[in-house]
């Protein structure tokens, strides 16, 4: 049996979704521990393309278990309709898929206040899917949670109360027009006759499966540098996404856990606003972003994009224990002559020893950056480490002595074939 976190060590979009699947073919169950439908895990097999929201990556693999943890905020919409187009390509979910009756629902005035927030003075750039303001109403104890489907007394009881605050809020403070209650009522208590037969106890199945012997992987959405406690407060997301995370988001406790494995992306990318030391502009900046096709997975914004920062996944690699990594996307740098890497960050004339994750220190780092020959050739039909070219092993190496870790799977192209493992 192992137990191993895989965490996005950046800002997100990693390539978390095909190392997961990449992954899934050695674990027999795969858990979501924290977000909810911000997150966009893309996984291409054949010519056939999945981008799934709620839904972890193992699901792609005959077999694998499948379990949405207590820590995934849950839209019933977002989470019936990625059901169904997995159900269309022939991917089975009943028996396969558990959602945990802990985890809390997302309801229609979590997105229109997310939306509504974003448009005040602290704009955060979200994902518009109403996940901040459901982790709030979880820390607030006011959330509705999936179990809450199952007594229909209790949950229009708590739809009540809580739109009668909202609505409050929504008609006095933001001039809005007030939801209607009833129409609410009835949704909800159309979704629990559809994903009933979906929602258990997911922490006694996880530890079943411990005692089974099962081997568990727990997948993060969103990258470490968006925690809420780690990250780059306050452009982060609402929850955990870093290890420490997918001990609560799951019932699964810090014992259990064998190792923690960092999902590395060759260069760095950003959504939403906050600081971004590396970030390019102009010619390259198009150029990068056009040959990694860096535009978001769930909202389709083009993102922001920069060299690798080596000061920041070294931070990360601390932070969240991580011992070996998958480094993805090798292959989008395989047409720049130079390549830069940072290697630390100077703030008022002086080097920082420690990665600072203050907004405003961060805003005014000034980067210093190693250039390294690019290797100018075509990567992505390379299966074997040692076929790789030259500078693109240095590379590999110069990043991997920087950060501190080892590198045990490259990923040259979005395809499955095309992973290197070592
Ligand atoms: P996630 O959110 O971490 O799962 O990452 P996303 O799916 O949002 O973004 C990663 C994108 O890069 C997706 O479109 C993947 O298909 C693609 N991708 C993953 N690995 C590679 C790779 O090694 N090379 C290239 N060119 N694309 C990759
Ligand atoms: P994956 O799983 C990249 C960013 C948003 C915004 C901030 C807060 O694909 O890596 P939220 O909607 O969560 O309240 O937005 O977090 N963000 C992501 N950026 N990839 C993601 O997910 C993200 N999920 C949220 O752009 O800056
Ligand atoms: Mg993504």
């Amino acid at each position: 049996m192992s137990v191993s976190i895989l965490v996005g060590s950046q800002w997100g979009d990693e390539g978390k979704g095909k190392v997961v699947d990449i992954l899934s073919s050695k674990y027999e169950v795969v858990v979501r521990y924290q977000g909810g439908a911000n997150a966009g895990h893309t996984i291409e097999i054949g010519d056939k393309k999945y981008v799934l929201h709620l839904i972890p990556s193992g699901i792609l693999r005959e077999g694998v278990i499948c379990v949405i943890g207590n820590g995934v905020v849950i839209d019933p919409q977002a989470l019936l309709d990625e059901i169904k187009f997995l159900n269309d390509q022939g991917i089975e979910t009943k028996d396969r898929l558990f959602i945990s009756h802990n985890a809390h629902l997302i309801m229609p005035y979590h997105k229109l206040l997310d939306k509504i927030e974003e448009s005040g003075a602290n704009k955060i750039g979200t994902t518009g899917r109403g996940i901040g303001p459901c982790y709030k109403d979880k820390y607030d104890r006011r959330g509705i949670r999936l179990v809450d489907l199952l007594n229909r007394t209790e949950l229009e009881r708590k739809i009540r109360q809580n739109l009668e605050e909202k609505n409050n809020v929504l008609k006095k403070l933001y001039q809005h027009e007030e939801l209607d209650v009833e129409a609410i009522i009835q949704e909800y208590c159309d979704f629990d006759a559809k994903i009933d037969s979906y929602i258990t106890d997911t922490t006694s199945l996880l530890h079943k499966a411990m005692e089974q012997n099962k081997s568990v992987l727990m997948e993060g959405a969103q990258g470490a540098l968006l925690d809420v406690d780690h990250g780059t407060y306050p452009f982060v997301t609402s929850s955990s996404p870093t290890s420490g995370g997918a001990c609560t988001g799951t019932g699964i406790p810090p014992t259990k856990i064998d190792s923690v494995i960092g999902i590395v992306k060759a260069y760095t990318t950003r959504v939403g606003n906050g600081p971004f030391p590396t970030e390019l502009h102009g010619d390259e900046e198009e150029k990068l972003r056009k040959l990694g096709a860096e535009f978001g997975a769930t909202t389709g914004r083009p993102r922001r994009v920069g060299w690798f920062d080596s000061f920041l996944v070294r931070y990360s690699r601390m932070i969240n224990g991580i011992e070996r990594v998958a480094i993805t996307k090798l292959d989008v740098l395989s047409s720049f002559s130079e390549i830069k890497v940072c290697i630390g960050y100077e703030f008022e004339g002086k080097e920082l020893k420690y990665f600072p994750t203050d907004n405003v220190k961060l805003s005014s780092v000034t980067p210093i950056y190693e250039v390294l020959p690019g290797w100018n050739c075509d990567i992505t039909e390379v299966k074997n480490f040692n076929d790789l070219p030259k500078q693109a092993k240095d590379y590999l190496a110069f990043i991997s002595e920087k950060c501190g870790f080892e590198i045990s799977i490259i990923s040259v192209g979005p395809k499955r074939s095309q992973t290197i493992e070592l």
